[in-house]
């Protein structure tokens, strides 16, 4: 069963039932200000960081599902009738209702008893503030006298404190109300230099800022009794729970219609410029009514959302693609890229399954994040990587997060992931392919965010890498530490206690679990530092202040390792996952449970081992017939059946969720890009399929997320609950997939040399075009397929101009190339 419809041409998803299976949600912001909203108009917003600076506030985990939000009540002033226009929170049956999701915006319409309102939400570029827009139009024969209400509900700026710390909060609430503009400035007295303002274009009937009062005693969101009696009280919050609500009266007659515009905002002052008058403890407001003068205008307000609009379809039209498949073709120019910016801007950090408070910006997820937007926004994943990389510590390792805020790294949800420090080197070489900007390998970056201790981050990558070197195992396989990218692979942890971090408890020195996962990364990683290495020795002759390894120093510790992996991490059809702090395998035949693991078997083929051999082939036969179900691939088989202490969280969840046999969607891709590697265009688009959201839309009843994005997981074979998605929005599986699908399968590939063209597709396909801009070139790019292979290209033409080999080459000065692949 389906809860709407795509609506591709004007890049949209339609829901048209209020109650869908969970509340599917869309973000607000580009930069600075986000927010989430839910299609019933829940969510809440945050400058840069949703822990520390939230503006207003959301009941996780709430029931009914999904209180607190933007919302507005309308009431009929005749009849005494009172509703929600977004359907939540009084849930009135609407004659009408319908929630398009887009870019950046969400616009919310529906129809109650003649009357239709329409309201769109959305961040203007550039601006910490949100923009709602209502329009209420009179479809009834008669007049009405109506009133609209807003209302939000305050957070007192860190999200954590706010929910926890009471006997504080209930005393600190500070509000003023001057010019009908509701001001929250809790804290500001003291050491915040910054507030928020919520206004209304129109002149107000009243305004509340007390929560039991405009709600009434021990009543809810679904029954205010300040829009049940029609009559706002007009009260200053002192403390308690500060909220803000405008009141405006309104008369529309046969047909008419008018726009109320809201505007809600964080502003900043200078510290020698907080209080006006100087010396009062009154807010200084200059900055905020500029905005507000501005934006409560209708003009300012369409125009700063056309723009945006322009904004995204510049952002899409990087890649835009044409093939027979039209759930490939509106997930990657539309969702999938949008989803990967909402990680970019995210993390791991918000979502409806990420409170905002748990984790920052992750080392080794931001790096993987970068695949799927650095063609989009190049210059932002510079900066992305140079904030990461200056948290790195000396000896090469990641603290595992920083806080978007400080941009410090911490331990706060534990350190020594193994893996983490090889990322970087992924996420470096991403943003060069794409750019050609090898200028970034000699930025000089701090260690730790420590002054002085500024290298390029050439250096800091050869630290990455060195930091495996310095830690090998038994079986010269790298030591796994806490985890590698599964992080609940806990094999030093050995915790017995509940409620014990498996993030931050070890118990064992960690001089034995080794990773065959991190083997693979290990080998992928040194692959991309020859590359590199090129192109920069190139650059420095000799200009360097630190020790550069020697050319052959990448490919003879790639060879040493992947030797190291035919030893002991291949188990004679599959890669093998690790070894415990025993020395025993674990994803070996040896094995009763976990037996075969998905990771390795992509991590090790994308780094080429046993493409040549035959075992890549094997390998992946293995996984179609241990790990693959119709709604995806799962991460292990069989499901662990009770709790290990010797291998930590990934047993702690019931089988079939999660890391214990889920499908965990992030993998899926490295298995496409594994069989795309062997050439399996039909296994590798299939699988594409199987994952793919929009191919999914019609179960959205046992899938239950939301049909336009990714989720993290869904829940595997041993699960009571097979083929139900969980932890939509941000996860690592937007960047994998659009990897997987643009570069591996249409193959459109970024490389140091220039676009590569390179596809494998199912036979099945007569071909299909794409439109790729690409460091400042246009590549209008058709691919014929007359002979139905998957892969193999028989010519290729650029401008009509015969082309060895697959990497494009542009002519000087050429803006525009048309290229013609014949596969055969
Ligand atoms: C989550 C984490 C990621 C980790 C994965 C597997 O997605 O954000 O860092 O690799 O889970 O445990
Ligand atoms: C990842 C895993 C999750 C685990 C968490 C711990 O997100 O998916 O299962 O609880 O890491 O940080």
């Amino acid at each position: 069963m389906k809860f709407g419809h795509f609506d591709d041409s004007a890049r949209e998803y339609v829901i048209t039932q209020p109650d869908t299976p969970l509340p599917w949600i869309n973000y607000l912001g580009s930069e600075a200000y986000f927010g989430l909203i839910s299609n019933t108009a829940g969510g809440y917003s945050f400058y840069k960081d949703a822990r520390l600076r939230r503006l207003t506030r959301y009941r996780y985990n709430n029931s009914p599902l999904d209180m607190g939000g933007r919302y507005l009540y309308l009431r009929d002033n005749g009849t005494g009738k009172y509703w929600s226009p977004s359907w939540m929170p009084t849930r009135t049956k609407l004659d009408a209702y319908e929630c398009r999701h887009g870019q950046g915006y969400t616009v919310i319409t529906s129809k109650f008893n003649g009357i239709k309102s329409s309201t769109r939400y959305f961040v203007p570029l550039g601006e910490s503030l949100e923009i709602w827009q209502t329009t209420l139009t009179n479809e009834s024969a008669s007049s009405v006298d109506l009133s609209l209400f807003s209302a939000i509900e305050f957070c007192l700026w860190d999200a954590n404190d706010d929910a926890t710390n009471f006997q504080r909060n209930y005393s600190i609430g500070q509000m003023e109300i001057v010019d009908e503009v509701i001001y929250h400035k809790t804290e500001y007295r003291e050491r915040r230099d910054h507030f928020a303002y919520f206004a209304c274009s129109e002149k107000l009937t009243g305004y509340d800022t007390v929560r039991e009062d405009f709600l009434g005693k021990y009543r809810s969101w679904n029954e205010p009794e300040v829009v049940e009696s029609g009559t706002s009280v007009n009260t200053e919050a002192h403390g308690w729970q500060p909220i803000g609500s405008h009141h405006v009266k309104i008369q529309l007659k046969a047909g008419e219609s008018k726009q109320v515009i809201f505007v809600l905002g964080y502003q900043e002052n200078p510290k020698d410029d907080k209080f006006d008058p100087p010396g009062s403890q009154i807010i200084n407001k200059k900055r905020a009514k500029a905005a507000l003068e501005k934006y409560l205008k209708q003009e300012n307000a369409d125009k700063a959302f056309n723009d945006l609009r322009d904004h995204w379809t510049m952002l899409l039209g990087k890649l835009q693609v044409t093939t027979p498949d039209e759930h490939t073709n509106r997930m990657v120019n539309i969702w999938n890229a949008y989803q990967c910016m909402v990680t970019f801007n995210m993390s791991r950090s918000a979502s409806y399954f990420e409170s905002g408070i748990g984790r920052g910006m992750g080392f080794r997820d931001s790096n993987q994040d970068l695949l799927g937007f650095v063609h989009m926004i190049p210059e932002r994943a510079r900066e992305r990587i140079l904030d990461l990389s200056a948290t790195q510590l000396k000896n090469g390792g990641a603290f595992h997060q920083y806080q978007p805020l400080t941009k410090r790294g911490n331990n706060d949800v534990g350190s020594g992931f193994n893996d983490d420090p090889l990322w970087l080197v992924l996420g470096v070489s991403a943003y060069i392919k794409e750019s050609g900007d090898w200028s970034i390998l000699d930025e000089l970056v701090q260690y730790e965010n420590e002054t002085g201790s500024e290298s390029p981050l050439y250096e800091h990558l050869q630290r990455s890498v060195q930091y495996t070197l310095d830690r090998l195992g038994p079986n010269k396989l790298p030591l796994i530490g806490r985890a590698d990218w599964n992080d609940c692979l806990n094999l030093n942890c050995f915790s017995d206690t509940p409620g014990q971090s498996f993030q931050t408890t070890t118990n064992k020195d960690g001089t034995v679990a080794e990773s065959v996962f991190i083997a693979g990364l290990f080998v992928l990683a040194c692959k991309e530092m020859m590359g590199l290495f090129e192109g920069y020795k190139l650059k420095i002759q000799g200009s360097t202040n630190f020790n550069l390894q020697p050319s052959t120093f990448y490919s003879e510790a790639a060879t040493e390792m992947e030797k190291t992996v035919w030893a002991a991490g291949w188990d004679g059809d599959w890669f093998r996952r690790a070894y415990d702090d025993f020395g025993h395998a674990l994803g070996s035949k040896e094995n009763s449970e976990g037996k075969i693991f998905i990771e390795p078997q992509g991590i090790c083929i994308m780094a080429g081992l046993g493409v040549d051999s035959g075992n890549a082939v094997k390998a992946l036969d293995a996984v179609a017939e241990h790990l693959a179900t119709p709604h995806g691939i799962v991460l292990q088989q069989p499901a662990f059946s009770e709790y290990y202490l010797h291998l930590g969280e990934i047993s702690s969840y019931p089988p079939g969720y999660k890391e214990n046999a889920g499908i965990f969607c992030h993998t899926n891709p490295w298995i496409m890009i594994a069989e795309a590697i062997v050439g399996r265009g039909d296994n590798a688009f299939d699988y594409y399929k199987r994952i793919n959201p929009s191919a999914r839309e019609e179960i959205s009843e046992l899938h239950k997320c939301e049909p336009y994005v990714y989720a993290q997981m869904i829940a595997g074979k041993d699960a009571a609950t097979h083929g139900e998605a969980k932890n939509s929005w941000l996860t690592g599986t937007a960047a994998w997939n659009y990897a997987a699908i643009t570069q591996s399968i249409l193959g459109i590939r970024p490389t140091l040399d220039g676009l590569e063209i390179s596809p494998v597709i199912p036979a099945s396909w007569d071909g299909f075009s794409a439109i790729r801009k690409y460091r400042g070139v246009t590549y209008n790019i058709t691919v014929e397929n007359p002979m139905h292979v998957c892969k193999g290209v028989a010519t290729v033409t650029a401008n009509g101009r015969q082309v060895s080999g697959s990497v494009i080459r542009t002519q000087d000065g050429e803006k525009e190339v048309n290229v013609k692949v014949v596969m055969g």
